[in-house]
This record gives C-alpha cells, sequence and structure tokens, in this order.
C-alpha cells in the first residue's frame, strides 16, 4: 500500500471537487491517499510525513499563487524534498487568462524542484489553446492543467488519465 499526500485548500470550490475526483480515481487496494488542507495551520511535519505528494492550486491574481499556498512558500524554501516525488494538479481560465494560464503550478513546481523533489505527471498541452503558461517545462505542464471554466467536460477523463500516469510513476 502506498502512501499518497493529497494537499489543497479545503476552502477553495473547484478545485476542491477535482481534488475528490483525483482522490477517488485511485486504485484503493494499492495506494492510501490522506487529504490535507493547505491553510494557515498546516506545517512542515504534516507536509514532510509523506515521500508521495500531490498538490493542487489555482491561479489567481493574473499568474499568482492562491493566498493559501503562498503563506506556505517560506517554509518550503527551507525543506529538504530531495526524497520527495511530487505531481501538481492545477486549475485555471485559458480564455480570461490566457497568458497566465495555469502559472501557479508552474511556481509550484519550480519551487519543490529547487528544494531537490523529483516532479512527476507532467502532461501535454494537446487540446488546449492559450497565450502563455508559466506551468510549461520542455514544453510540457509541469502537471495536470484543468480548466473548469471552458472545458469542465474534459475534467473526468484528464483526470482519469492523469491518475493511471500516477499509478504508474509514484
Ligand atoms: C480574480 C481571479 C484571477 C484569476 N487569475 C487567473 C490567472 O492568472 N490564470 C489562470 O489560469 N486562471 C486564473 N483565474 C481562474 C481560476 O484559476 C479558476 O477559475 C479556478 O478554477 C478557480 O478555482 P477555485 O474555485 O478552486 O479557486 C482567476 C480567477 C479569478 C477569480
Amino acid at each position: 500500500m502506498k502512501k499518497i499526500g493529497l494537499f489543497y485548500s479545503f476552502a477553495t470550490d473547484k478545485t476542491k471537487r477535482c481534488a475528490k475526483k483525483i482522490e477517488e480515481s485511485f486504485n484503493s487496494k494499492k495506494f492510501e491517499v490522506t487529504a490535507v488542507d493547505v491553510n494557515e495551520t498546516l506545517t512542515e511535519e504534516q507536509f514532510l510525513e509523506f515521500d508521495n505528494i500531490i498538490a493542487g492550486a489555482a491561479t489567481w491574481f493574473d499568474g499568482e499563487l492562491p493566498f493559501y499556498w503562498d503563506e506556505f512558500v517560506p517554509a518550503v524554501e527551507g525543506m529538504d524534498l530531495s526524497k520527495k516525488q511530487i505531481a501538481i494538479f492545477g486549475l485555471g481560465d485559458q480564455v480570461t487568462a490566457s497568458e497566465n494560464f495555469c502559472d501557479a503550478m508552474g511556481i509550484l513546481g519550480s519551487l519543490f524542484k529547487e528544494r531537490g523533489a523529483k516532479l512527476i505527471g507532467y502532461s501535454g498541452t494537446e487540446g488546449y489553446i492559450f497565450e502563455g503558461s508559466g506551468a510549461l517545462d520542455g514544453g510540457k505542464f509541469m502537471g495536470l492543467a484543468l480548466d473548469l471554466d471552458n472545458q469542465a467536460k474534459l475534467t473526468d477523463e484528464r483526470i482519469k488519465a492523469w491518475v493511471k500516469q500516477l499509478e504508474k510513476e509514484f
């Protein structure tokens, strides 16, 4: 049984809906997924308890992290993540924020990579239309990009395919 920590803000709307779908999509005989709320009470110990991590973040404020992740950034900057595998799912709006699509995924991804984490769950950009994204690394998203504002109908299949990929990569 592999343990995975699923970190997102329980106070969100769309991020929470996607996180729940991700949690339900894992084969429960092989993976134990524990959801952890990202808020002001999140501790370094809670985060470092897991070697396998999924982090979820919507992009806010024209290409920024939501405040609940932003407040945790200083703690991450002091962490050794060299034994961690981290997958990120990001939410964004490729129409109204076409130049900053899912930038928060890139901010978190770069931060985790700088601390030594291995990022997994990269995915292709086919099927998305946007001008620019800070979430790209070598032409791929650093995780899974979800757009419930414009492509809600694609969410379930994107999550299912991504979780299948993660079940192999974790
Ligand atoms: C004020 C505001 C700013 C936003 N800025 C961006 C942005 O820069 N890039 C992007 O891809 N999406 C942006 N979005 C879209 C959100 O990321 C998207 O609607 C997301 O699904 C919200 O998820 P949540 O309900 O979990 O917060 C913005 C939304 C709002 C309301």
